[in-house]
């Protein structure tokens, strides 16, 4: 059986439904990355796999145990919060000792265990320091740090990125991968980034108004999107939709080749883009964006082919 496995779960608040009939296997060891918009539903999920929030109808199973009725302490879960919660006047290693207060551990082997974490997560020179004497990015290892001393079967996280500039979220995507690795912990990924989706995950949910609409791996869900609602929510940017020789298409930026080809249409934008530039094409009314290597005049025509589309 899944390590953690989501039975026809819903949520309402109210008569709004927050969470639709999700049902979902996680294996032991897997990454899985919750992917979807603002308001689409993953906080409640995870909430619900904390055991934080109740389920309206349906069953979590924990390790082949129903917990769906077990308070949050008995699920054997650790959570990280978009906020992550240090308490300021506790250094870094009494914050990651909390969590241990009732374990039966001798102090050495608490000492040990942290040490080792802290190793792996490249905070060991931070252990005597408050939270307050901490980069965003060092109190973010701390608060992982602290989800993983209870080696918890299933690990939470939500959005525990957001809170970071781009470059460190480069780098804690790292981190956080190679502590899952390293310790093995079955780990649900909340986040509305679709990079950081396709480059963390062994699959992904693509949630939508609480309603999961395709798991998968990366590649997968990327050039195999269900429908689209998934096709706009995965890829930057996104898949355009246009009329291609009577079908209406979806079709990725990198598949639309400039310069010659059966098709004409009018650049409206060219945005540089670093390693190449986003085209916005008016191809007969519709947006079709396009990569290109080279600049192209804004207000030109131009030609191209598509070599790959998706039909939906
Ligand atoms: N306690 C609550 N009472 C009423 N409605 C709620 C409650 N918690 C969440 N909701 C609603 O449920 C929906 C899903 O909320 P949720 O927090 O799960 O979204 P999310 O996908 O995590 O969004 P975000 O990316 O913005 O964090 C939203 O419409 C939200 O307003
Ligand atoms: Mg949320």
């Amino acid at each position: 059986m899944a390590l953690l496995k989501l039975d026809k779960v819903t949520k309402f608040f109210g008569d709004f439904k927050a969470v639709d009939n999700v049902s979902l296997d996680i294996e032991r060891g897997e990454f899985f990355v919750l992917l979807g918009k603002s308001g689409s539903g993953k906080t409640t999920i995870l909430r619900l796999i904390a055991g934080l929030e109740k389920v309206s109808s349906g069953k979590i199973f924990i390790d082949g145990e129903d917990v769906t009725d077990l308070p949050p302490n008995k699920r054997d879960v650790g959570m990280v919060f978009q906020n992550y919660a240090l308490y300021p006047n506790k250094t870094v290693r009494e914050n990651l000792l909390v969590p241990l207060e009732n374990s039966k551990m001798k102090k050495e082997d608490k000492e040990a265990l942290i040490q080792d974490i802290a190793k792996n997560l490249e905070i060991s020179q931070l252990l005597d320091r408050y939270p307050s004497q901490l980069s965003g990015g060092q109190q973010q290892r701390v608060a992982i740090a602290k989800a993983l001393v209870k080696r918890p079967k299933v690990m939470l996280m939500d959005e525990p990125l957001s809170n970071l500039d781009a470059q460190l979220r480069l780098s804690a995507r790292r981190f956080i991968k190679k502590v899952q690795r390293e310790y093995n912990i079955t780990t649900v990924y909340v986040t509305h980034d679709q990079s950081e989706a396709l480059a963390m995950a062994d699959r992904i949910g693509v949630i939508d108004k609480g309603m999961l609409l395709q798991v998968g791996e990366p590649e997968d869900v990327y050039y195999n999107p269900m429908n689209e609602r998934v096709a706009s929510i995965v890829g930057n940017p996104p898949m355009s939709f246009v009329n291609i020789d009577g079908k209406k298409v979806g079709v990725r930026p990198e598949d639309v080749i400039l310069g010659d080809g059966p098709y004409k249409a009018l650049v409206s934008d060219c945005e540089f883009w670093g390693s190449y530039y986003l085209v916005y094409l008016d191809y007969n009314g519709s947006e079709l964006k396009a990569f290109s290597s080279k600049r192209v005049k804004e207000g030109s025509d131009i030609n191209f082919r598509i070599v790959s589309y998706r039909e939906f």
